[in-house]
């Protein structure tokens, strides 16, 4: 291998990183960087190897450094190149579980990186979560001896947790601290609540190697990737050191690196207002994004902008080929021509500046819904409206949603059932029994089939009221989510016929889809990489020429107002209507299972998002409207 080959650059100029504190490199794709960073280890062992000394490593665990592994496993394979005389000591073990618990630490490393290599085992270094509370101590002072006395740490690799973590140092932890024993933040414990099937279930502490342990190896790379990450990335790279966000303090190292996709980094300056650092050629989405920027941070409606307000803000760029006037109408026309009562089109009228075309004047209409009452939670007010402008719509709930159902709403039933038909079998006596325990998620069959039915039936009682047939109503129970457990199974080519068959046989002019991929369990995110998948495998079908897809957000997140390419405006009434239609849904009222860390109810917060994103458009100098539902078109 080249040493030479390995480089970690910026792109751009110098004036591209102004406002970062640290080294921060950006790579299109995760595969590149994972490569990159397990180069550099593999340089640094041949190096080492050859004078017959060790390489001394700090690793993490997690779904961060995986890829990093993997590439490492391979080089070794291939290019044999021993690990027999690296050093490894991990960062961090949850405290309370053994070495062979499947969730350990120690299990992680062992399957993904150390029973792949050479390594000699007495080499490895992990905290034994174990260990009586008396010898803490010691095993910590220890621990820190041990890595001293192997010349300390030539390279530590770390993730980051979102709320700023590394190992876990959470946020709070002294600059000053080495290993110790530790709790676990709130947030922690939720991430690692899929692993563990259940909050309930994670360890509260762990022993972890402090921010000085980690601040002392020579060098340092934290590695993040994904969305989930960009918050904590933002504020661990562009605002200056401090403990509430501990990666940050790795900005005081002098050989340390940032290593992110392009999803994490989507909040840096650099990424999200290029135009702050010196960026010159701004896309058409871009520029877009910029003057919703400059109105709100001006707090001016769009048509009111001035060449003034371009200039100081970094924007004079705009103006070199067109006045400032004509760049304000462009964006305000643009804007306004997102508007529209007839989320199917509108028949008979001229289509060219709106959302939808108007033919054919009745269309056919898949809203697919990840779990059962996300069609009506996210789009609501545009599904009734849909309807009563006589399309021929249809709802595919992709997932049966029965983990979300407690078991006290369960038991309310077999009661009902029990009482009401004056029957007891030992089925009965034996779900009452199970469903005695109310926090724990029942795997059993009947049960699981129970809570499946209960959100079928909520589900048919709301699209009911929206004045929808029963026939076109879809439970499509994708089998990746049957698992009993907050864990899913990864999706296979079983859901993949399920989605493309019920689009074969409607033959959809529109699609509308949650593109919604921060719901905090994942269940969306999976559903829509079905449907990209789907749309893939289909794209040659003719029908699907005629077919739009619209994806819509919302119980977690919103579009923000330049991404927007369609939206619905409903009247008060109409925002009560979908309140209906949400409250039909009455397992996931009254405090839902997995509501995230929002403690408002699902209709509260889609309520003030429709309305947040109104006050948006009104702001921006759009009319003003009670509420507004919102897509953005995905072309395929
Ligand atoms: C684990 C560790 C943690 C993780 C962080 C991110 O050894 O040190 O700080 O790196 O919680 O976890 P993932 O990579 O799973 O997102």
């Amino acid at each position: 291998m080249n040493p030479n080959s390995i480089k970690y650059k910026n792109p751009g100029s110098s004036s591209t990183t102004r406002f970062e504190r640290i080294h921060t490199v950006i790579f299109d794709n995760k595969e590149n960087a994972e490569l990159l960073i397990a180069k550099e280890i593999i340089q640094l062992i041949q190096k080492n190897n050859k004078k017959n000394k060790k390489t001394v490593l700090g690793l993490a665990t997690g779904s961060s450094p995986k890829g990093v592994y993997k590439n490492l496993i391979e080089i070794h394979k291939k290019e044999k190149v021993s690990f027999k005389k690296v050093v490894t000591f991990n960062l961090d073990e949850y405290y309370g579980i053994s070495k062979d618990h499947k969730e350990s630490y120690n299990q992680f490393m062992d399957e993904n990186l150390f029973n792949h290599t050479d390594i000699d085992r007495n080499n490895i270094h992990i905290p034994d979560g174990d260990l009586n509370k008396k010898v803490i101590d010691n095993f910590c002072k220890d621990y820190e001896k041990k890595i001293k006395s192997c010349g300390g740490i030539d390279i530590q690799i770390l993730g980051i947790g979102a709320n700023g973590h590394i190992g876990f140092n959470e946020p709070g932890s002294n600059l000053n601290s080495i290993t110790r024993l530790v709790k676990l933040d709130y947030q922690t414990r939720h991430d690692a609540r899929l692993n563990f099937n259940g909050i309930k279930n994670v360890p509260s502490s762990a022993i972890t190697m402090g921010i000085k342990t980690i601040l002392t190896s020579k060098r340092i790379i934290l590695m993040a990737w994904g969305k989930s990450k960009s918050n904590a990335i933002k504020k661990t790279v562009e605002v200056r050191q401090n403990v509430n966000v501990p990666a940050s303090l790795i900005q005081s190292h002098n050989n340390a690196t940032i290593v992110l996709d392009m999803d994490s980094s989507s909040l840096l300056t650099r990424i999200s207002q290029p135009w702050q650092v010196g960026e010159q050629t701004l896309d058409e989405e871009i520029k877009n994004r910029a003057i919703h920027w400059l109105s709100s941070k001006t707090e001016k409606p769009i048509l009111r902008l001035t060449e003034k307000d371009y200039n100081q803000n970094n924007l004079s760029d705009l103006l070199v080929q067109k006045s400032h006037y004509d760049i304000n109408l462009e964006a305000f026309n643009k804007l306004q021509r997102t508007i529209t009562g007839w989320p199917g089109g509108k028949p008979n009228a001229d289509d060219t500046h709106r959302p939808e075309r108007k033919n054919p004047a009745k269309k056919r209409v898949i809203i697919f819904s990840p779990h059962p009452d996300d069609d009506v939670v996210s789009m609501g007010g545009t599904f009734d409206r849909l309807v009563s402008q006589g399309h021929d719509v249809h709802v595919a709930y992709q997932t049966s949603g029965n983990i979300a159902v407690s078991n006290e709403e369960v038991l309310k039933f077999v009661e009902l059932y029990e009482d009401f038909f004056d029957r007891s079998s030992s089925l009965i006596s034996e779900l009452k029994n199970l469903l005695s325990d109310e926090k724990k998620i029942i795997k059993d069959r009947s049960v699981r089939k129970l809570a499946s039915l209960i959100r079928e039936k909520e589900s048919l009682a709301a699209t009911r009221f929206i004045g929808l047939n029963d026939s076109n109503v879809h439970f499509l129970k994708l089998p990746f989510y049957e698992t009993g457990k907050i864990k899913k199974n990864k999706p296979t080519s079983d859901d993949l016929k399920i989605m493309c068959d019920l689009i074969k046989s409607i033959k959809p002019h529109q699609i509308f889809a949650a593109g919604d991929l921060a719901d905090p369990h994942g269940t969306h995110k999976v559903c829509i990489e079905l449907l990209f998948h789907s749309l893939k495998n289909l794209k040659k079908l003719n029908f699907m020429k005629d077919c739009w897809v619209w994806l819509y957000r919302g119980a977690w997140h919103e579009w923000d107002s330049h991404e927007i390419d369609m939206a619905v405006p409903l009247s008060p009434l109409q925002v009560l209507r979908k309140r209906r239609a949400i409250f039909y849904h009455q397992s996931q009222n009254n405090s839902v299972m997995f509501q995230g860390d929002d403690e408002r109810e699902f209709w509260q917060r889609v309520e003030d998002r429709n309305r947040e994103i109104a006050i948006t458009y009104n702001d921006l100098g759009m009319a003003d409207y009670q509420a507004m539902e919102t897509f953005r078109r995905y072309h395929f």
